[in-house]
């Protein structure tokens, strides 16, 4: 398939890195993005849009007559994007809203990993009406347990426990104060488990998995991964060296039986499968999946496919992407976010933002909450605000060269953690 335009969905440094990549493998491409940010409205054309409402999605992708449409978030997975764009034979790279519960329920999710025999945490599911059963497992793992909200809850609804008094605190908050409204009505207590996390993507057909080079995110606010949850504060790509034999590990025990398991349930997943694992003492966990890119972790990734982003996603959509690993550029990448003030709380808005213009050419700078007011000039407009990703031969050459752009970036208020890239201390809370 001829592909001359293309509509990415969402608003995040995610679908910048998207954008960017498409053009990478096409110059000549016509690239829509909705909303955008203000950094996509320099190489693409941003048209808004509520990306929750599928059918005007639908229409704007058939109005624009777009060859291929990529879904960003996973809230428009959610809300049936892929299905709408379907069903007026639009080709789309993103899951149907059946297939992205294995994201947007987390009980459906460990139902699949159960019968498809991937590894994950023990686990216990249920609503206030099984508190008795829920209490039981929590005593059982004597109170070291994470108890998560089933829906989605903007990556907020998991909360570690180290005791039984503070997992029943949580219960609490889930089913009598509605902390997470409806997505915590229904919860999944999960065993705690310890070690590194690793984020492994898996573009699929719905059949077989092309996988890209793993990444690590960074998500509390502060350094040393002190302080509360954010969206992520920076990535690294790949986070330990060479890890070819465990991409294969993964693509076999995780991505592989997942695929399978959604396709045998009659939900063929076509989109990006993407695997929150940890390492744990044990061998390879899954911690949760994905029906999407990470963010920041894409913003790492795909500065490093050696292949042809645009053609894997195609192939997706065709059915006949190749399975294996995509070849990758040799080298780390090191992606630093900027958040603005106040992040991850309520932040402020409209501070001018300096110096994007001023990072040496192969340094790239991907836009998330920025908008360009009326004189041209760059401003924050939301928690995120951009990332600044850097390649060197290893991590700390990586890390020097990003954090040595990012120091030519100004705005009021900027946050930004130091030690992106640097290895985790195990076992770190706030
Ligand atoms: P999730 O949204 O399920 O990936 O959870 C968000 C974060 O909570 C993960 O990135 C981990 O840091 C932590 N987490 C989730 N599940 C577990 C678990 N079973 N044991 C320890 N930490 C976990
Ligand atoms: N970086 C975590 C996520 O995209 O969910």
């Amino acid at each position: 398939m001829g592909i001359g335009r293309v509509l990415i969905v969402g608003s995040g440094g995610r679908e910048h890195a998207l954008a960017w990549a498409c053009l990478r493998d096409a110059p000549g491409l016509s690239v829509i993005v909705a909303p955008g940010t203000g950094g996509t409205a320099g190489i693409a054309e941003n048209i808004a849009v509520d990306v929750i409402d599928a059918q005007a999605v639908a229409r704007l992708a058939a109005e624009r007559e777009v060859d291929l449409v990529i879904i960003g978030p996973d809230a428009a997975a959610a809300a049936g994007v892929a299905d709408a764009c379907a069903a007026r034979g639009i080709p789309v790279f993103g899951p149907t809203a059946a297939a992205a519960r294995i994201e947007s329920s987390k009980t459906f999710a460990k139902q699949v990993m159960e019968t498809a025999g991937i590894p994950t945490a023990r686990w216990c599911a249920g609503d206030a009406a099984d508190r008795t059963r829920l209490s039981g497992f929590i005593a059982e793992l004597g109170g070291a347990c994470v108890v998560k909200a089933d829906g989605l809850a903007l990556g907020k609804g998991v909360m570690v426990c180290g005791d039984v008094a503070e997992a029943e605190r949580a219960l609490d908050e889930c089913f009598g104060e509605l902390r997470f409204g409806d997505a915590g009505r229904r919860v999944v207590v999960e065993e705690l488990l310890t070690g590194p996390e690793v984020s492994v993507f898996g573009l699929s057909d719905g059949d077989r998995v092309r996988t890209l080079v793993p990444a690590r995110d960074h998500k509390r606010i502060f350094d040393g991964d002190r302080g509360p949850n954010t969206g992520g504060m920076g990535a690294v790509a790949p986070p330990d060296g060479a890890m070819d034999a465990f991409v294969d590990e993964v693509s076999r025990t995780v991505l592989d039986p997942c695929i399978a398991a959604l396709r045998e349930h009659g939900n063929p997943f076509v989109g990006c499968l993407y695997a929150g694992l940890m390492l744990t003492p044990d061998g390879v966990r899954v911690l949760e999946f994905n029906a999407r890119f990470g963010d920041p972790e894409t913003q790492v990734v795909l500065p490093l496919l050696d292949e042809s982003l645009l053609d894997i996603l195609t192939a997706c959509v065709r059915g006949d992407v190749s399975a294996g690993v995509a070849r990758a550029r040799p080298g780390v990448a090191v992606g630093v976010v900027a958040a603005a003030a106040g992040y991850p709380g309520d932040v402020r808005r409209g501070d001018v933002i300096t110096g994007t213009d001023a990072l040496d050419d192969d340094v790239l700078c991907f836009h998330a909450g920025t908008a360009r007011d009326g004189a041209g000039t760059f401003r924050t407009a939301g928690g995120r605000v951009l990332c600044v990703t850097a390649i060197g031969p290893d991590a700390e050459a990586a890390r020097a060269r990003a954090y040595g752009n990012l120091a030519r970036v100004h705005f009021d208020g900027l946050q930004a953690r130091s030690d992106i890239g640097r290895p985790v201390a195990a076992g770190a809370r706030s």
